[in-house]
């Protein structure tokens, strides 16, 4: 076990429910400590650089316009084995397909709009944590 970041971003669908607190509270309860966080409206440019490696995939447009579509909260979460715990507390991509508890399942309707952003590995976890934050914007909880 390792204490690890993640970046996580609370989605504009989950924002316009008004359950930032809720999510964050599962964080919380989930062991993981949020260490950076801030509202944002993504530029079509950020949500498009974000989002790069799907940039062939069929969705991505609809991706980069749904991200777009009103602010997001975009944090780092730490934590031992991070990056899965976070994957763990989501839930699958489909929210009809998350587990029961999970925060897809709970929140969100469709794959589309799906509630949460988890990093899925330590690599992507590094590049997206800096694609948001300095090192300096990030308060780690020692
Ligand atoms: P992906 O990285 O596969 O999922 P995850 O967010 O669980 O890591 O896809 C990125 C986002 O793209 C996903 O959260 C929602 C959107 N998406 C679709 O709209 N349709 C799809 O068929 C897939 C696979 C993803
Ligand atoms: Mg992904």
């Amino acid at each position: 076990m390792a204490t690890e970041r993640t970046l996580s971003i609370i989605k504009p669908d989950a924002v316009a429910k008004n359950v930032i607190g809720e999510i964050e509270s599962r964080f919380e309860k989930g062991g993981l400590a949020i260490v950076a966080a801030k509202m944002l409206h993504l530029s079509r440019e950020q949500a498009e650089g974000f989002y790069a490696e799907h940039k062939e995939r069929p969705f991505f447009n609809d991706l980069v316009g749904f991200m777009t579509s009103g602010p997001v909260v975009v944090q780092v979460l730490e934590g031992e084995n991070a990056i899965a715990a976070n994957r763990e507390l989501m839930g699958a991509t489909n929210p009809k397909e998350a587990a029961p508890g999970t925060i897809r399942a709970d929140f969100a309707e469709t794959i589309d709009a799906n509630a949460v952003h988890g990093s899925d590995s330590p690599e992507s976890a590094a590049r997206e944590i800096a694609y948001f934050f300095e090192e300096n914007e990030i308060c780690p909880r020692g």
